[in-house]
């Protein structure tokens, strides 16, 4: 079912192998977004080792995770809240769980969950998560490598899938079985690829990009990306580098950002 007409967020998920920068684009897209103070934003965490966090400077306090496992210890302990009241409480917890800093807010998803049987609350979490996205302008989801996550856990339904590699053919073998598995399992509007950590135009013109995967530009290998992320500094505090401004360039052509002329 296409329910995108009755969701207010762009829900923009970021994808691609191992260590290619999903995070650090993840936190530079959430940096572009939320400069201007119109726009709220909610940066969605859902990799189990929390780097979004690291990169954004932001201290966690409660996860999604930490919050089922609440709940699961409820109901082992006996505890039988009704269903209504079982989903107030989720929902205030849940609140609770997002750290917000003016126009920005903040959720970390955890580990991942162990298998069991307590899928009825996963469900329960999956539409919390979508119900709170609804209140935001933009969402960011920085995953783990693979769509997994973004595809059965976190988010059904994702506007734009933003797929990053770098120029290796294992980094952008792995965005094409990505976009695939996206073809058959996610409903979104764009799909855009950024190339990252390229030399020069002269290595982009070099790399062959199948059409479909549609490039929507390169990010440089940057000096203050990689200082930043050496010293533990968040990268909000950024004031201008050269992988933010080719990262807005990126966000023009896939249509999330305007230009100021
Ligand atoms: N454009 C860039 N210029 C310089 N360094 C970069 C750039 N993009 C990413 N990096 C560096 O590359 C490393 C990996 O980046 P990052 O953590 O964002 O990748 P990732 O895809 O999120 O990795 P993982 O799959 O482990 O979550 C980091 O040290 C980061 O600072
Ligand atoms: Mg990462």
């Amino acid at each position: 079912m296409d329910n995108s007409q009755n969701c207010k967020a762009k829900v923009i998920a970021v994808c691609g192998k191992g260590g290619v920068g999903k995070t650090s684009i993840s936190a530079i897209l959430v940096k572009i977004l939320s400069s201007n103070h119109k726009n709220s934003v909610l940066a969605i965490d859902a990799d189990p080792a929390v780097g979004l966090a690291i990169s954004l400077g932001i201290n966690i306090k409660k996860t999604v995770d930490d919050i089922r496992n609440d709940i699961i210890q409820r109901v082992q302990s006996g505890n039988t809240d009704s269903k209504t009241e079982m989903l107030n409480m989720l929902d205030y917890e849940m609140l609770s769980a997002v750290e917000e800093h003016n126009n920005l807010a903040f959720l970390a998803i955890g580990r991942p969950e162990k298998e069991g049987c307590y899928c009825q609350v996963n469900h329960i979490l999956k539409d919390i998560i979508t119900s709170i996205a609804d209140n935001f302008d933009y969402v960011v989801i920085d995953g783990e490598a693979g769509i997994e996550q973004v595809n059965r856990r976190v988010m059904q339904r994702v506007s734009h899938m933003i797929l990053v590699s770098d120029a290796s053919a294992k980094g952008l073998n792995v965005v094409k079985t990505i976009k695939d598995v996206a073809d058959e399992a996610i409903e979104y509007e764009k799909l855009g690829l950024i190339l990252n950590r390229l030399r020069s135009e002269a290595e982009r013109l070099h790399v062959s990009v199948p059409s479909e995967l549609n490039c929507i530009g390169w990010i440089p290998e940057d000096d203050t990306i990689r200082s930043f992320d050496i010293e533990g500094k968040s990268i909000l505090d950024i004031t201008d580098c050269s992988a933010i401004r080719a990262s807005k360039k990126c966000l023009t052509e896939i249509g999330l950002f305007r230009q100021a002329v």
